[in-house]
């Protein structure tokens, strides 16, 4: 910390007063070109009344064929606390988990988790890896035109992490040649620094806790993540990382589901209408808040 702040201070004296040191290097190789982040709205749960019913096939596809499998496979990311997070056993934990369970559970079947990195999650549901995503995914129009989106169960939006004592006080202020901004690889995040910030190539991490101990290692000045994770992420860096409070875009998450499944979204909306309902998802987030920033 003491080297931080004598080398931030150097920068400042050659640099002039910029809010960044400028010394941080970026290695990271940029995203490919995607359109902004617009928090869409979900997708409208299916008619429960399918016209398949009366020609003698099952309305339910998807959900006979996973019944017989006797297995739910939930695709999550972890290291995005508390929707997902390695649990004291090591096993992936979260709200996103959780609510897997609770599907799973409705099902009658068998729960499995699979842990991907977040830029691998569409293209494995896309090719059957697993049921479901639950990742903390914001909903963008260009998602949803490779899955389909259950209905929204939490909201969020992209905040600055920073160094306790950084100066910036504003996303735009991250638009100086001299700012190393870190960003989730693939996200909301990802594609606002790039898209909206203009900053061609950020430093990109596999997931939110590395962004964060990129920052407090002195790798970068600012990362822009999930505001959600960001405030449960910070409580484990006291005195070292603050967060701004001004959030810079507005967003959905839901599940994903693969395309043509209409009968498990439909099922899943109901599972999370009901939770959000009586109050589970809440108690899920402010359970997995506390235990995620436990250590
Ligand atoms: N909400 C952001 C997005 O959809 C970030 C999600 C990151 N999730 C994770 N499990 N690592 O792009």
């Amino acid at each position: 910390m003491k080297k931080l702040i004598a080398f931030a201070l150097a920068s400042i004296l050659t640099l002039g007063l910029t809010a960044c040191g400028g010394g941080a290097s970026s290695t990271g190789s940029s995203a490919a070109a995607s359109t902004a982040a617009s928090a869409s709205t979900a997708a409208s749960a299916a008619d429960s009344t399918d016209a398949s019913a009366t020609s003698g096939e099952s309305a339910t596809p998807t959900l006979d064929a996973i019944k017989e499998k006797g297995t739910f496979t939930l695709m999550t990311a972890t290291g995005f606390p508390p929707f997902e997070y390695l649990g004291a056993d090591g096993q992936p934990a979260g709200v996103d988990i959780d609510v897997g369970q609770l599907v799973a559970d409705e099902l009658g079947v068998e729960y499995e988790v699979l842990d991907m990195d977040f830029g691998l999650l569409i293209e494995a549901l896309k090719s059957g890896k697993g049921d479901m995503i639950g990742a903390g995914m914001t909903v963008t129009d260009e998602r949803a035109q490779q899955v389909d989106f259950t209905v929204t169960y939490a909201t969020a939006g992209q905040v600055l992490l920073l160094p306790a004592d950084s100066t910036i006080t504003s996303a735009e202020e991250l638009k100086s040649g001299d700012c190393t901004v870190t960003v989730q690889a693939n996200t909301t995040g990802d594609i606002y620094v790039q898209d909206t910030l203009g900053i061609s190539s950020p430093l990109q991490f596999k997931n939110a806790v590395e962004c964060a101990a990129a920052l407090a290692a002195g790798k970068a000045d600012a990362a822009v993540i999930d505001s959600v994770a960001a405030n449960t992420i910070v409580k484990n860096y006291e005195g070292e990382l603050k967060v701004l409070d001004e959030m810079v875009t507005e967003e959905n998450y839901a599940l994903a589901i693969a395309k043509g499944q209409e009968d498990l979204v439909e099922f899943v909306n109901q599972v999370i209408e009901k939770n959000i309902e009586n109050g589970t998802i809440d108690k899920l987030l402010e359970e997995h808040t506390a235990l995620s920033s436990e250590g």
